[in-house]
């Protein structure tokens, strides 16, 4: 996944450009770049002029310090995650043409770049970089005969692939042009100046009137207005939305990084799930887009998702079955879509993803919708792919989450997922009334614990910090807090690069326990639970094998103590919920690791915030 931003309006541009990436570096960070048609009189052309280099964006402030770039009011910029060709200065964008008066950032893949590459070289196109995009720049050269906008066509058409857009051109001083098929991309509205990008805190500083570009349209941006096509070059009206986050919500607010800001948000972003979600106890699902007889039909769910929201559709396997009885199957993505699963009209796909850009998530969603399944999605941007190809969508409004490593969107995700249990259940009266009453109240309850836990953090910080030498980690849970396991191991492997592995924890008697010795930590999930007695006798297994243990309990268990090295409390909840609470730990213990490493926490190494690439 990489991010663009385009400027055309009047202000010097490169300013815009370069701010504009840092706030989206959390989308790839290993080379950028600035392209800029610098001003001239009217008429004058003059050939592009860019600044690019490998590295953090950082690293191009630098250079354009050193090296400025000439006035210009109309430019493009990308900080690149290498898809093709590695990550330097050749391979990074902006890409231009044989002639240096094309310039193009891209955001996407495109796989018939090959065969591209050769007819373009055959006739005598000079290709300089390994990227996937370069060629892209060549082929609105080739088609150009004095008119941008059709030229520009005529190249995209060729295209097989995903692709967000923003191109610029020095015979054309006048205008910005962006398309986009399978990668997101927005228009933002000013006075005297609009914008492209990727996502919205690009922009934010400057507008909030955003028109987010659908697959296969493309527009012409000028400093007075903006009009869209669609790729047969008719021109098609669309609408401005408002964006409702404000700036200071892409900031860190005073936090070290995005990821501890994000995290202490976690209550306010169940508070706010909870007040827009809950009449009394009655769930309310818009955007759901299922009517009751639809949802009552329903008889197999699967979820699909990567990574952390996999995680998340884990847990609400254990939450949808226990309170409706219908039978859920979790699918990382990138295997749902191979495995040719089995689904029908009466199958409900649950697609959960934060960015909704996730190449894995959407691929798995066409197979499904190819296979007659209605799908909803859980997401947390508002216009995102994932968002436009789902029957229904459920918002998880949890704001920006700007550290690559997710955690409110995580929570956020298995709140939604018990709503949504807990509305299926009323229809189907699967569990009493009493018990949906009992776990509403605990799930409005959360917030404030929520907060208790934080209040602790220091506790947890300092037993993170003195454990924070093992070269290797295994986080244990058992039933709803298997998940909770698998997701604590993820949290801590990918901001402190230790290895570590979650496991169901009656499993560890089948292999994994010849690891354990004193140079192990584990992390035993085990609170109050219809599974606590196992997960003690885990430990006892653990301790006598001399392995080190961070117990994660409820408050009170005094007896645990005698079987773990320390122990970090929650508050009592009921069990479907612990795994909202103990996430809270988990991802405490990975942060503050990973901190006392010295571990770049929000911008962690080989990673970027969503994988919009397969
Ligand atoms: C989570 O901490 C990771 N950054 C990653 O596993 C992420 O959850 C995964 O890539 C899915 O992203 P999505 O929710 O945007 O689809």
């Amino acid at each position: 996944m990489c991010g663009i931003i385009g400027y055309i309006g009047n202000r010097q541009a490169v300013p815009i450009l370069v701010d504009g990436l840092k706030k989206l570096e959390y989308r790839g960070y290993d080379s950028s770049g600035v392209g800029i048609i610098p001003s001239s009189d009217e008429g004058v052309v003059v050939k592009a002029d860019i600044r690019k280099t490998h590295g953090k964006i950082q690293n191009l402030q630098d250079l354009i310090r050193t090296k400025p770039l000439p006035q210009s009011s109309l430019g493009v910029s990308h900080t690149r995650w290498a898809t093709h060709g590695a990550p330097n200065r050749v391979n990074a964008h902006p890409h231009a043409d044989c002639s240096g008066r094309i310039l193009v950032v891209h955001n996407g893949i495109i796989e018939n770049y090959e065969q591209l590459t050769q007819a373009l070289c055959k006739k005598g196109h000079k290709i300089i970089s390994e990227t996937d995009t370069e060629i892209i720049s060549h082929l609105i050269e080739d088609a150009y005969r004095g008119n941008l906008l059709a030229a520009v066509v005529k190249a995209i058409r060729q295209l097989k692939g995903a692709f967000a857009l923003g191109i610029i051109s020095s015979d054309h001083p006048d205008m910005l042009i962006a398309a986009r098929v399978g990668s997101p991309l927005i228009i933002g509205l000013g006075k005297g100046e609009n914008f492209i990008a990727s996502d919205v805190p690009a922009i934010l500083d400057y507008t909030k009137r955003i028109i987010y570009l659908k697959d296969r349209q493309l527009a012409v941006l000028k400093e007075d207005g903006v009009r869209v096509y669609n790729f047969e070059g008719k021109s098609i009206r669309v609408k401005a939305d408002k964006v409702s986050f404000k700036v200071d919500a892409v900031q860190k607010q005073g936090f070290a990084h995005f990821m501890l800001k994000e995290i202490h948000e976690q209550p306010e972003v169940l508070q706010r799930m909870i007040k827009t979600r809950l009449k009394g106890n009655k769930v309310i699902l818009d955007g759901l887009n299922l009517n009751e007889r639809q949802l009552k039909s329903v008889n197999k769910v699967f979820a699909v998702a990567c990574g952390t929201a996999y995680h998340a559709g884990l847990v609400g396997k254990y939450v949808i079955e226990k309170l409706t009885g219908i039978p859920v199957s979790v699918d990382a993505a990138s295997e749902f879509r191979y495995r040719n699963p089995i689904v029908d009209k009466k199958t409900l796909i649950i697609a959960i993803s934060q960015s909704g850009e996730t190449a894995d998530t959407l691929a798995a969603v066409r197979e499904a919708k190819t296979k007659g399944a209605k799908v909803v999605s859980i997401c947390n941007v508002v216009g995102s792919s994932l968002v436009r190809e789902s029957d229904g969508v459920l918002y998880t409004h949890a704001g920006p989450e700007i550290g690559v490593a997710s955690t409110k969107a995580y929570i956020a995700q298995i709140a939604m997922l018990c709503l949504l249990a807990l509305k299926m259940s009323s229809l189907k009266k699967f569990v009493k009334e009493k018990t949906r009453k009992k776990i509403l109240k605990d799930l409005k309850h959360i917030p404030t614990l929520y907060r208790d836990i934080l209040r602790n953090k220091a506790d947890i910080a300092r037993i993170a910090k003195k454990n924070s030498h093992f070269g290797c980690f295994l986080f244990l849970g058992r039933n709803i807090n298997f998940p909770s396991a698998l997701e604590g191991a993820l949290k801590l492997k990918e901001i402190s690069y230790i290895p570590a592995e979650g496991y169901a924890a009656g499993e560890m008697k089948h292999g994994p326990i010849a690891l354990i010795d004193e140079y192990r930590a584990v992390v035993c999930i085990a609170p109050r639970s219809s599974v606590y007695e196992k997960m003690i006798s885990n430990m006892q297994e653990i301790r006598a094998r001399k392995g080190k243990i961070i117990a994660i309990a409820t408050q009170g268990d005094e007896a645990i103590k005698t079987h773990a090295n320390h122990v970090i409390y929650v508050p009592p909840t009921d069990e479907l919920l612990t795994p909202l609470l103990v996430a809270l730990p988990l991802q405490l213990i990975a942060y503050y690791i990973a901190v006392q490493l010295g571990c770049d926490v929000d911008q962690p190494r080989n990673l970027a915030k969503s994988v919009t690439v397969e």
